[in-house]
């Protein structure tokens, strides 16, 4: 008996010296010290045993059974621990990875530029103001001093719906709604942004569709010099410090005097090249004083009031602005063409 209990012993030992997980050392651990393993076994002979034999192999039982289960013991603590770091090792993160970029859309270039050109007349007063794409003909013409039958309404063909309702040429007519609105009273001194549609066959410089920014300033005593002053430093807020502009003079139905203005070129720095075709300036908008016909039909005393108004398209200046050769790239929605916009 002595002899099968060290058997067992040294069995056992190797058993679990060879446990490889938890699992494996728990099955161990039942059958060798579970109620129906081989010592119980043994312990149930020893009644055959003589009264001297009993208590040695009883202590000796004993013996073996707590020497297997302290190195099971040990052994499952071994086994957790290892179990653990495995884990660790497993699920551990490395926070020198680079992180998965995070892909963001970015801003219409059209979006950028009407909002540089609100900033930059916010800065000096202005505030904005809008109207309807579908417009009646009296605010889109006839207030601005152009009735049924004159010539220039050919300036800008026209989408009409029915003799009367049109998509707006231009926003031109929120100056007659926006002076509508005051009274008779001033200040007015408003900016308007918004889409305006002609009869154009699209190409690079034409689209049917496209964005004006109007501007519009009615007080009293409102000079030539005025309209001149803010919108050199538009020029210069919009496309840099160091342009000029230049006033020609024009022909607009809602403005007399009016004006052409150009911005030197950026490019030759006024010197003439390609860009500007040789002659230092671009063409950037149209503008004059309010028509005092203009003023009188919209509810102003044209005597007592004077003002000035401008109109310029956003394609064209972000073109000019960030070098774009088609403005049907800002319709095609090419998303390579848009990226570009991204805020750094
Ligand atoms: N409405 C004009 C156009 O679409 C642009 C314009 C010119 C607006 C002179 C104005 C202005 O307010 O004073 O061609």
């Amino acid at each position: 008996m002595k002899e099968r209990l060290e058997e067992l012993r040294d069995e056992a030992l190797a058993k679990v010296k060879a446990a490889e997980d938890v699992k494996s050392l728990q099955e161990v651990r039942v059958a060798y010290l579970g109620k129906k393993g081989p010592i119980t076994e043994v312990l149930r002979g020893m009644g055959k045993l003589s009264a001297e034999e009993r208590p040695v192999i009883g202590q000796m039982a004993n013996d073996v059974r707590d020497a297997i289960k302290v190195e099971v013991d040990a052994k499952e603590v071994l086994l957790e621990q290892a179990a653990i770091e495995q884990q660790l090792a497993e699920e551990s993160i490395d926070v020198t990875l680079p992180g998965r970029p995070v892909s963001s859309g970015s801003r219409h270039p059209l979006t950028i530029v009407v909002e540089e050109v609100e900033d930059a007349f916010l800065g000096l007063g202005f505030s904005v103001a809008e109207g309807p794409e579908v417009e009646v003909d009296y605010y889109n013409f006839e207030a601005l001093n152009l009735p049924k039958d004159h010539p220039a309404r050919d300036m800008q063909d026209s989408f009409y719906f029915t003799d009367e309702l049109l998509l707006r040429t231009h926003t031109s007519p929120v100056q007659a709604r926006t002076m509508e609105k005051h009274e008779g009273k001033g200040p007015v001194k408003v900016i308007c942004p918004g889409k305006v549609f002609r009869r154009d066959d699209d190409d690079a410089t034409h689209s049917h569709q496209f964005m004006q920014i109007e501007g519009l300033y009615v007080d009293e005593h409102v000079r030539m010099s005025d309209l001149k002053g803010v919108l050199e430093q538009f020029a210069k807020a919009f496309f840099g410090e160091d342009r000029e502009i230049r006033l020609r003079p024009s022909f607009f139905p809602f403005t007399e005097p009016s004006v052409e203005v150009d911005v030197s070129c950026g490019m030759c720095a006024g010197k003439g090249c390609r860009i500007c075709k040789q002659s230092g300036w671009i063409e950037v908008l149209g503008a004059g004083m309010v028509h005092p016909r203009v003023l009188e039909m919209s509810g102003f005393d044209s005597t007592k009031y004077s003002g000035f108004a401008f109109g310029m398209g956003a394609e064209r200046l972000a073109m000019l602005k960030y070098d774009i050769d088609d403005i049907r790239h800002f319709y095609t929605n090419d998303v390579r063409f848009l990226a570009q916009f991204k805020r750094a």
